[in-house]
């Protein structure tokens, strides 16, 4: 959901080359120091300088990233008022700096409440730039998510932290971006909208508590949200799983009620003969570790371990809404990790349907068995080209790098450079992590061939998850593993994400899909 009524912000945006008449906010962009873009300077003129008089007396606006100003409008402009609000340093805006003014501005227009803006963007020598504009759209669509299914009517401002005086939600009906090059602009936003539609729905999945979504309501809802888009949609239930000997899905989820899932997407935008691209993701809808319990403390948020599987989920809606010229195939591995009397054990051998069998030393090891029987079911079906999975893998990944910096795992130097250069396009921030072959030998077991713990304990956590998902991959694969343990969730409001999923991987997927296929 969205901070403005019951639309999304990426649904009110729209391109118009002149302002409607009904239109009754000019939003104008100021730079630091009060330097008018071109757009300001017109309607300045326009108001035989009152503009710049009323920015010149006031004390505290001063073209300052987020701040912002509403003055009445003067009569020949046709508005009621203006809404100048501040870009901040023009020398260092780029795409960054533009989606980070976009959040501001979603926050701003949220405390303005207003109804319908017209936005001057002129170009501004290559500041404000086409691309910029859209950064900046970005990142206002990114930060008027909201998760208020659960909440009272009256209470849906969505600000978690408690006793805010925010208003509810916002009467925000149109934002019209006033451009001359409308045609342009509309092609780069349809991509930005489809990726904002992703990006939500990839939020909303990993937001749902594990009694709603569970691996067999979740396949029902991908059936739902992709089916309608033209994504082919197949799943295999436990009985499927169970004539195949996927024995590592199924024995992370044998001790729940909830039996696993596995889902298949489909969309076939390119041409016939070209293999797909095939997006793997871990759908854990609920970890408490299994035999092998975490503690209690924080459990609540391993309802995110479904995050891998619901970025797989989103693109896979961006891909269809922006009708990508791609064959991509996306996997899913959906189960819940219950400790129960029927639940796998540590010392149990798994045989998973690559034939490989694991020798389970810690029941908490489950995403890299969900994966394995993913890995293995794509390779043999889909005949993919390369592999990029998705998985809330390791603790260990959120103690290497934090909560900014997805650890990518990747084969191929390649398949690097070009995630690489969709990750800095995209604003999502990724940085390579090694494989080697001390940590995949490190996951051979004495009594089975493989096992689920590396040998060094919590030591190098994520490279050895990886490596254990490496005996998954056949010779020659071009293949990435992104552990989104650390990115895909936040543990308290940010102003561009509310506490809970960002989506992450959206938008660095869609961007390499495109840079690959479509450029
Ligand atoms: N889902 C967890 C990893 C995780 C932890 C994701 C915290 C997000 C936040 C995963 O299944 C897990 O439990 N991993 C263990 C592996 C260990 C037992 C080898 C871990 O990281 O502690
Ligand atoms: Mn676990
Ligand atoms: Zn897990």
């Amino acid at each position: 959901m969205s901070v403005f009524e019951e639309k999304f912000f990426h649904d009110i945006v729209a391109f118009r080359k002149e302002p409607l008449k009904s239109s009754e906010t000019a939003l104008v962009f100021v730079w630091q120091g009060n330097d008018l873009s071109p757009a300001a300077a017109r309607l300045d003129a326009l108001s035989g300088g009152a503009l710049s008089a009323w920015l010149a007396g006031h004390k505290a606006f001063k073209g300052k990233a987020g701040q912002d100003l509403l003055l009445p409008a003067p009569e020949e402009s046709g508005f009621k008022q203006i809404f100048v609000f501040g870009l901040g340093k023009k020398e260092t805006f780029d795409g960054a700096a533009a989606e980070a003014a976009g959040v501001k501005l979603s926050a701003a227009l949220t405390r303005a409440a207003l109804e319908s803006v017209s936005v001057y963007t002129e170009d501004d020598g290559d500041r404000l730039s086409r691309e910029n504009v859209i950064r900046l759209l970005i990142g206002a669509g990114l930060a008027a998510y909201r998760f208020d299914r659960y909440r009272m009517p009256g209470d849906k401002n969505g600000d978690q932290e408690s006793e805010s005086d925010a208003p509810s939600k916002v009467p925000l009906k149109r934002f019209d971006v006033l451009t001359d090059e409308k045609p342009a602009a509309e092609k780069l936003w349809a991509v930005a909208k489809a990726e904002l539609a992703g990006i939500y729905l990839s939020r909303d999945l990993g937001n749902e508590p594990a009694n709603i979504l569970y691996p067999e309501s979740y396949a029902e809802i991908i059936r739902e949200e992709l089916k309608p888009l033209g994504v082919q949609v197949e799943v295999l239930d436990e009985k499927k799983m169970q004539k195949l000997g996927m024995g590592g899905i199924l024995g992370v989820g044998m001790g729940s009620d909830r039996f696993p899932r596995m889902v298949v997407m489909r969309w076939k935008g390119g041409k016939k003969s070209d293999k797909p691209v095939a997006l793997v993701g871990k759908g854990v809808t609920f970890d408490t570790g299994g035999i092998s319990i975490k503690p209690a403390a924080g459990m609540d948020e391993m309802k995110m371990d479904m995050c891998g599987s619901a970025t797989v989920v989103g693109t896979m809606k961006t891909l269809a809404l922006r009708k990508a010229k791609a064959n991509v195939v996306g996997v899913v591995g959906l189960a819940e990790n219950m400790p129960s009397a029927r639940s796998y054990r540590p010392g149990d051998i798994l045989t998973t349907y690559s034939g490989k069998t694991v020798e389970v030393l810690n029941t908490d090891a489950e995403g890299r068995l969900v994966l394995a029987d993913a890995l293995t079911y794509v390779q043999k079906t889909e005949k993919p080209e390369v592999i990029i999975d998705l998985a809330t893998l390791t603790g260990a990944m959120m103690v290497a790098l934090g909560y900014d910096y997805c650890g990518v795992f990747a084969n191929n130097d390649d398949l690097w450079t070009e995630m690489e250069r969709a990750g800095k396009a995209s604003g999502e921030k990724i940085w390579r992590m090694p494989l080697d072959e001390i940590w995949r030998k490190d996951m051979v077991s004495g009594i089975a061939d493989l096992q689920n713990l590396g040998k060094m304990g919590r030591y190098g956590g994520a490279c050895t998850a990886a490596g254990f998902l490496e005996h998954f991959i056949e010779d020659g694969m071009p293949w990435a593993h992104m552990d989104v343990a650390g990115t895909a969730w936040v543990r308290s409001n940010k102003p561009h994400c509310i506490k809970g999923a960002t989506g992450f991987g959206v938008r660095v997927l869609n961007r390499w899909i495109e840079n690959r296929y479509e450029q």
